[in-house]
């Protein structure tokens, strides 16, 4: 038996995500979004989830996605999220999704969609495959926010222009059928909301980067996260000081910020007199170290799979009552009967 109860706390805000479990998972992911979703866990009624739905938009290989669907799960486990406090699941095991999603794509407009710059980036690099999926992505995200009356949204930058989409979508629907969900904001941190690529600075860090070099898994062996660091481009300047052109090193000194929380003024400070090299070896240490426990947890985790399919059944059942009372709410509103 669920205990009901404990599924929604009223007196706090409902806080929101969702991660893709396509493969590796980077430090731009963790920085931008999952060290903040284990840090709002006491103050907010956290629900996350393992997007696997919008993980098909591109190809996947069965077995493998398997894979990647439970490593995504536990590396959630690992990184501090408390099923206890939290409400985590996979969201292809929760079929209000879906449903709602489809109610979604007959209120959200071709050319909303069109605008997407997600969109048109996935659909040049896999421009064998711009099904149609992919093209409405952003109503299937907009669904998964919805379906939990959401308030708040944590997400690195990338994503703001499909969180506008979801308040866009939400509104209108609020309009058309009076009170259907809550408007959902943007979370963003001020810090490590793009962590840019170690090759190129210019480019977001992104675990589909074809040089492994560029960006640094949550899982990466330490020696494999120092040499990344130690190579990470810079300039010639020989400073370390955030301005402009300087990209390498102002997100050196991002990371560096996020990780230990030091400020840039105590940052710069810090290397005074230094050179890039002792500046790179020190970020990489500080990265090191605040991923090996995660590391450690996330190994322990891999090596009890009932524990974690306790975990993500239960998550399913509740969250499947939580999304089910919203999708019944709307689907009445559109006009259909009740089953
Ligand atoms: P995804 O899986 O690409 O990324 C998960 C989270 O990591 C953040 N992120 C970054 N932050 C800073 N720097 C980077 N280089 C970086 N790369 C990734 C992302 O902003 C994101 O917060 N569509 C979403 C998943 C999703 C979702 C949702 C999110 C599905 N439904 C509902 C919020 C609400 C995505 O593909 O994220």
């Amino acid at each position: 038996m669920i205990e009901m109860e404990n599924v929604q706390q009223e007196s706090k805000k409902v806080i929101f995500s969702a991660i893709q479990p396509s493969g590796t998972l980077t430090l731009g992911n963790y920085l931008g979004a999952l060290k903040n979703w284990a840090a709002l866990q006491d103050e907010f009624n956290c629900i996350y989830s393992v997007a696997d739905l919008h993980a098909i938009t591109v190809r996947q290989e069965p077995a493998k996605f398997r894979k990647q669907i439970i490593e995504t799960f536990a590396l959630l486990l690992a990184i501090g999220i408390d099923p206890q406090k939290s409400l985590v699941f996979i969201q292809s095991q929760v079929s209000q999704h879906a449903e709602l999603a489809w109610i979604l794509n007959c209120n959200t407009q071709f050319g909303e969609l069109s605008r997407m710059t997600q969109f048109k980036d996935k659909s040049a690099r896999h421009a064998d495959n711009v099904n149609v999926g992919l093209f409405a992505y952003p109503s299937l995200m907009a669904a998964d926010i919805l379906l939990y009356q959401a308030d708040l949204v944590p997400v690195g930058a990338d994503q703001k222009q499909h969180l506008e989409l979801s308040r866009d979508i939400a509104i209108r629907m609020n309009n058309v059928y009076g009170n259907c969900f809550t408007v959902p904001e943007p979370y963003i941190p001020k810090i490590g909301a793009r962590v840019m690529s170690l090759q190129d600075p210019s480019k977001k860090m992104s675990k589909s980067d074809d040089n492994i070099n560029a960006y640094v898994a949550i899982l990466d062996k330490p020696e494999d996260i120092m040499r990344k660091f130690k190579r990470a481009v810079t300039d010639s300047e020989a400073c370390v000081k955030y301005g402009e052109g300087k990209d390498g090193i102002n997100n050196l000194m991002g990371i560096y910020s996020a990780v230990t929380g030091k400020s840039y003024d105590d940052i710069q400070a810090e290397f005074e007199g230094k050179g890039y090299g002792d500046f790179k070896t020190a970020v990489g240490e500080a990265v090191v170290e605040q991923l090996r426990p995660i590391r450690e947890r996330f190994d322990n985790l891999m090596k009890d799979k009932a524990y974690l399919e306790t975990i993500y059944h239960d998550g399913a059942a509740k969250a499947s009552y939580i999304a089910g009372k919203t999708l019944n709410k709307i689907q009445r509103k559109v006009g259909f009967l009740k089953r």
